[in-house]
């Protein structure tokens, strides 16, 4: 039932209206002529329109291919640095602040000097045209330098988060058939020093095949390897230093990049990105949503591992031409005082930042914000959850100065950029509301049968007509048609559309407020977890019954846990509790770990065996359980209760 994956009781709603300042909208990049100028498939054009492309393409849109863009080629890294040496080769391109307070700065020409030497290297090593490159590194500058090296080259990256463990790594790279991999020597996670070489290699050793690896000597730990296969970074840039790479120049529909999310099977699934259709909606939303110029400082403090730090920490802003400030520690780790004095430091104009962040923000204290000089900025997003009332209000007045637009950004990793918000120098913001389609997107909130919602109530959150930043996956509809799971509704009536797994509610104006999942798939503090993936991890545990992993709200965050039921002959021991814990992080990585387990005899079960996880979520949020009629066994509900010491 639809109804009983809505997380609707954990929102609030309102129907304020806010408009955005007249300084703002005076200066915007996109007005309301410029939105009703793009319509259909056609106005894609206008997206295109910011790329270089060495080839026109002859179609905006392939129906039997489902390729945008068709016929068009070009080079992903010549958008981004190539072609801003005329006008800014000395501007600064990234502005890169260490944990210990290094700071390290590259100009666009500078940019393009170091790309350029490391996709020589990596053309030494034997990188070429479609070969799957690993990174696995935290935010260091780096990471993007070899990203785009990897598009210089043709050859896909596949960025893996730091976070995640050797087995994680290896089952990345082996399904997207990596023999490269660029790692680091290691990072400093809240002052402790972590080995990332330690882990890339254990992930290596279980592959199939030798890989080839380039090793970044972040924390000047990097001995001289003798290993056969194993070459340092920075003496292969220096080899190939002044060397120039043409290029490679890619059809519009070849791929990017890989990058892996949670599904809900238990495997990460791939999703592809495409060059021409990707590139194109990284930059126009980056320019019509996160109104970004030039001459701005942009920050989006989002791990470059995940999507939101390809789209719009490299991509998005680097092929628009503007300084794109990068932290090494993500906001988690940074102190009360850091984000505030980096954005008075840089002169931020732009800060993209997550709800999670933001409800942290709150938690420390206005007086934070309040004590810095933060009049640079001149717009602020959100992206990954939604936004709750308070925390959307303090951003506007305390980090805002309530001049400063807010954009509720919804997207997807499968989505490639944004496709639901408000455009900030056009709508008015409803805070807690995403916002509406942007132009060229068709969205709509279904019930099950397929028909649209009523205004007011929930439904499924579906895209019926394609756009230029979606997974290759996606092109083909025939595969959610034909899906019959409670998180998609009926979609017979749609030649093609995709159902995002979200629920949703519309109001009257068109205003759509996203609700979270309602598929098995958890968002917790920015992350996306698949529940199979973590389940599945803690049933293979000796001793271990069943397992089910669900989110709470706890003190205004999001949280995870784990339920665990054992098998007769085993016993519920801190012993065992730990033994989730270290498999959760041997398999997936720390970030992962749940905030608590409870052992319980029995789940919560329908009469005919599934899990009722909204009990759990309940129950875990101390919140009374609305409805148990569902379950079959319900004094197990009680029991969970007891003990965790709720009564
Ligand atoms: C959620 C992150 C509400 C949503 C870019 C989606 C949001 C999932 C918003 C994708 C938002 C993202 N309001 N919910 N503004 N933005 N989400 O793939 O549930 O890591 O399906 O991509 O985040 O997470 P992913």
């Amino acid at each position: 039932m639809l109804d009983d994956r809505l997380p609707l009781n954990a929102r609030t709603f309102t129907d304020e209206r806010v408009s955005p300042s007249e300084s703002f909208v005076e200066q915007a990049n996109v007005t309301a002529d410029d939105l009703s100028a793009f319509s259909g498939r056609e106005g894609w054009k206008r997206a295109a329109a910011f790329l270089d492309w060495e080839e026109e393409f002859d179609r905006v849109f392939e129906e039997s291919s489902g390729e945008f863009f068709a016929g068009g080629k070009l080079n992903a890294a010549a958008n981004c640095l190539d072609r801003h040496l005329d006008e800014r080769k000395n501007q600064r391109a990234l502005v890169w602040e260490g944990q210990r307070g290094e700071c390290r700065t590259y100009t666009y020409l500078e940019l393009f000097r170091e790309v350029n030497a490391v996709a020589a290297g990596l053309r030494s090593l034997g990188v070429g045209q479609g070969d799957a490159v690993t990174l696995y590194m935290p935010v260091v500058p780096e990471l993007p330098v070899t990203m785009l090296a990897c598009a210089r080259l043709g050859a896909p990256h596949v960025v893996v988060f730091a976070g995640f463990s050797a087995e994680a790594l290896a089952t990345r790279m082996r399904e997207a058939e990596s023999a490269v991999l660029v790692t680091c020597d290691g990072y400093y996670r809240r002052g402790d020093a972590v080995s990332l070489r330690n882990r890339a290699e254990t992930a290596c050793v279980s592959l199939p095949d030798d890989v080839t690896t380039v090793v970044v000597d972040h924390l000047g730990t990097a001995t001289e390897t003798p290993e056969r296969n194993s070459h340092r970074y920075n003496r292969l840039r220096e080899t190939h230093a002044g060397e120039r790479v043409d290029p490679v120049v890619r059809e519009s529909a070849e791929e990017l990049f890989y990058i892996y999310t949670s599904g809900t099977t238990g495997t990460p699934k791939r999703v592809t990105h495409t060059t021409g259709g990707y590139l194109s909606h990284a930059a126009w939303t980056s320019h019509a949503v996160l109104d970004i110029k030039p001459a701005d400082t942009y920050w989006c403090p989002a791990d470059i591992g995940w999507i939101t730090g390809h789209t719009y920490v490299v991509y998005g802003p680097l092929a628009l031409g503007t300084t794109v400030l990068l932290s090494e520690a993500g906001i988690d780790g940074l102190s009360r005082t850091k984000p505030w004095e980096l954005i008075e430091r840089h002169a931020v104009d732009i800060f993209y930042t997550s709800p999670t962040a933001v409800r942290t923000f709150v938690k420390a204290g206005s007086e934070y914000p309040d004590s810095f000089d933060l009049s640079s900025l001149r717009l602020l997003g959100t992206v990954g959850e939604p936004i709750n009332l308070r925390a959307w209000r303090w951003l506007y007045e305390h980090v805002g100065g309530e001049r400063c637009p807010v954009v509720d950004t919804w997207w997807q990793t499968e989505t490639g950029g944004h496709l639901i918000t408000t455009v900030p120098g056009v709508h008015e913001m409803k805070p807690g509301s995403a916002g509406v389609p942007l132009p060229g997107i068709e969205a709509a909130v279904l019930d099950r049968d397929g028909r649209p919602a009523e205004a007011g109530s929930g439904g499924y959150l579906v895209i019926t007509e394609p756009w230029p930043g979606m997974a290759r996956e996606l092109s083909r509809g025939e595969r959610w048609a034909a899906r019959d799971d409670e998180a998609v509704p009926d979609l017979s009536a749609f030649e093609w559309a995709y159902p995002t797994e979200d629920g949703a509610v519309v109001d009257e104006t068109g205003y759509i407020t996203v609700l979270g999942r309602v598929d098995d798939v958890l968002n917790v503090s920015g992350h996306r977890f698949g529940t199979m993936e973590l389940e599945s991890a803690i049933v293979d545990i000796e001793g271990v019954a069943e397992a089910a992993v669900v989110d709470a709200v706890r003190e205004g965050q999001r949280v995870m846990d784990a339920y665990v039921s054992l098998t007769d002959d085993a016993t519920e021991t801190e012993m065992m509790r730990e033994t989730i814990f270290d498999t959760i992080e041997g398999t997936i990585g720390e970030f992962a770990r749940p905030a608590r387990v409870v052992f319980t005899p029995e789940l919560p079960k329908t009469s005919s065996g599934k899990i009722v996880r909204r009990v759990l979520t309940d129950v875990g949020s101390g919140e009374e359980v609305s409805d148990t009629s569902a379950v079959a066994n319900p004094e197990v509900v009680g029991e969970i209760r007891s003990s965790l010491n709720i009564e």
